[in-house]
This record gives C-alpha cells, sequence and structure tokens, in this order.
C-alpha cells in the first residue's frame, strides 16, 4: 500500500456499492461521485423507495447513479441485479460490501454473556454480515476487468479478529465477521484466476458514528469516534492506494494489519 492514506492515487471508474442507504454505504456513494473517484456508481440496498439519502444523491448526480434493490439475504435480488447491470456496464473497478448487522428492531442485540445466544439471531447475523459479502462477490465478480486494477472491499470490524479477541461477548457478530474475513481471504485467492489484478481486502474502519454504533457509542472518546465521511476518506485513501501486495489483507482504517 503506498504511504498516503489520504490521497486517492487512481480512480475506479464504475463502483458497485452494496449495502448503500445509510451510514458507510451511503457516505461511499456521495464521495465516489462527488470526487469522481468514480464516474458511474452502482448503489445496492433493500428498499430504494425508502433510501432518502440516495434519492437526493440521484437528484444531484442523476445519471452517474444507478441504484438497484438489492437484499443480501435474498440471492434472488443479487442474480436480478446482476442481471440489469450486465445490460448495462462493461466493468466494475470496484466491489465494495458495507451491509452489516449488529442490532435490529426484531431483538437483536450483541450478546453479553453465552446465555443471550440463540439460533434465529445467529442465523440472522451470519446471512448478513458472512454469507452477504460472498454471495455480492457470487453474483458481481464477473464484471471485474480481466487485467487491470481493481478492488473488492468488504467492510469487516476489529472484533472479528480472533487473534485480538481478549473481551469475549459479541458471540454472533464477531464470529459472522471471522467467517466474513475467511471468505474474503478465499475471495482474494479465487479471484485472480479471472480478474489478474484484483485486489481483495478485508477493511476496519474504526468506530464511526452511524446507526449500527450508535447504543455502544457512551464509553467511546470523541476523537475515536468517527464522523461517517471521516472514516469513508480515510477508507477510500486506503483502496485508491492498495498495490497487488495487499491482496487477501486485513486493513485498519489507519493503514495497520490487524491479526486474523
Ligand atoms: N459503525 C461502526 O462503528 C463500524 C465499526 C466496524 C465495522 N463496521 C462495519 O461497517 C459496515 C457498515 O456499517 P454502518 O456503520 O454503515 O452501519 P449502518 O449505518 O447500520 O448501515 C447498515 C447498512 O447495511 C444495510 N443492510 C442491512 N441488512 C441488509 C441486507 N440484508 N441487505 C442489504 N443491505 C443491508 C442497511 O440497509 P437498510 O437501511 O435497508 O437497513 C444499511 O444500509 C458494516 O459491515 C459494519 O459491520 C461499522
Amino acid at each position: 500500500m503506498g504511504s498516503s492514506i489520504d490521497s486517492p492515487k487512481k480512480t475506479l471508474a464504475q463502483a458497485l456499492v452494496v449495502g448503500a442507504s445509510r451510514g458507510l454505504g451511503l457516505t461511499f456513494v456521495r464521495r465516489l461521485l462527488e470526487t469522481r473517484i468514480s464516474e458511474k456508481v452502482f448503489a445496492g440496498c433493500r428498499n430504494p423507495g425508502a433510501a432518502s439519502g440516495l434519492q437526493e444523491l440521484g437528484i444531484l448526480y442523476g445519471s452517474r447513479l444507478r441504484v438497484l434493490p438489492m437484499d443480501v439475504t435474498q440471492e434472488r435480488t443479487l442474480a436480478d441485479a446482476a442481471k440489469t447491470l450486465s445490460t448495462e456496464l462493461d466493468g466494475l473497478s470496484l466491489i465494495i460490501t458495507c451491509a452489516g448487522l449488529l442490532h435490529d428492531e426484531e431483538g437483536l442485540m450483541p450478546e453479553r454473556r453465552l446465555r443471550d445466544v440463540n439460533a434465529a439471531n445467529l442465523h440472522r447475523s451470519f446471512a448478513v454480515n458472512a454469507f452477504g459479502p460472498l454471495l455480492v462477490a457470487r453474483h458481481f465478480s464477473r464484471f471485474l476487468p480481466t487485467r487491470g486494477f481493481c478492488v473488492v472491499a468488504n467492510l469487516s470490524a476489529r472484533v472479528g479478529s480472533i487473534g485480538d479477541n481478549q473481551l469475549g461477548g459479541w458471540y454472533g457478530y464477531r464470529a459472522s465477521k471471522a467467517a466474513q474475513n475467511m471468505f474474503t481471504r478465499n475471495l482474494s485467492i479465487e479471484l485472480r484466476r479471472t480478474a489478474r489484478d484484483v485486489i481483495c481486502v478485508a477493511l476496519h474502519p474504526g468506530t464511526c458514528d452511524t446507526d449500527l454504533s450508535k447504543p455502544f457509542q457512551k464509553r467511546v472518546p470523541p476523537d475515536k469516534l468517527f464522523s461517517p465521511e471521516r472514516a469513508v476518506r480515510q477508507l477510500l485513501g486506503i483502496i485508491t492506494n492498495l498495490e497487488p501486495a495487499d491482496n487477501g489483507r486485513f486493513i485498519a482504517w489507519d493503514g495497520q494489519t490487524v491479526p486474523w
């Protein structure tokens, strides 16, 4: 990876952002468009009709933004979106999956102890956090160019590091991100067979001020809580400075390697 994490080196002409309705995903879409790192952005989200942030960007950027319905737990929606894309583009230089789940209104909260664990919540966490990015790669990696700089990035989390786990708890989120990391590492090996220059990475964005972290922000010092804009600026600095040797790495917002 190049030395600067803040200054984009490369452009990514056509990008796909999945989980783009809010939080970091929406911020990636906005920043890719406003900086012109990408000329065209495809944004996948569960419910385009309710994605007001994307609708506002659509008014600003017109045909440079294309919103597609995608629920990473409903594989059919990914297959349909890929079919639509195949008629509208010739290649993707960035696929970034931001869809993630830590808590929800159906009673999912990170487990504090073993007795909080239940199968339904584990299934939901794995469906979004682990299987989601893998299925996105399954349906969209065919749009990566056979040669030339391109990136597959999956938003992971430091708490998914097995080696770094000193606190325990958060069984479903931690383990689903650890599984996601294994999928990303596998992808970094297999995707090179068809996209020779692809760089496939797991990224830790730091703790960011989004809906996902809201219930857990109290104990985070203000200088350790990044605005989505700052987090995305940092991560795009990393993405656009990636080099071939970075393929298969788990990288934090500051460019440091996170232990598996
Ligand atoms: N925020 C942090 O502090 C932090 C720290 C470490 C890692 N991360 C990771 O960064 C990523 C982005 O997090 P965030 O902070 O932006 O979270 P967020 O604000 O809660 O946004 C989550 C996004 O994921 C989408 N999503 C959830 N389930 C989905 C599904 N089945 N199909 C498609 N999209 C789905 C949501 O869409 P809807 O609007 O449809 O619900 C929303 O756009 C996640 O992978 C998260 O684990 C975040």
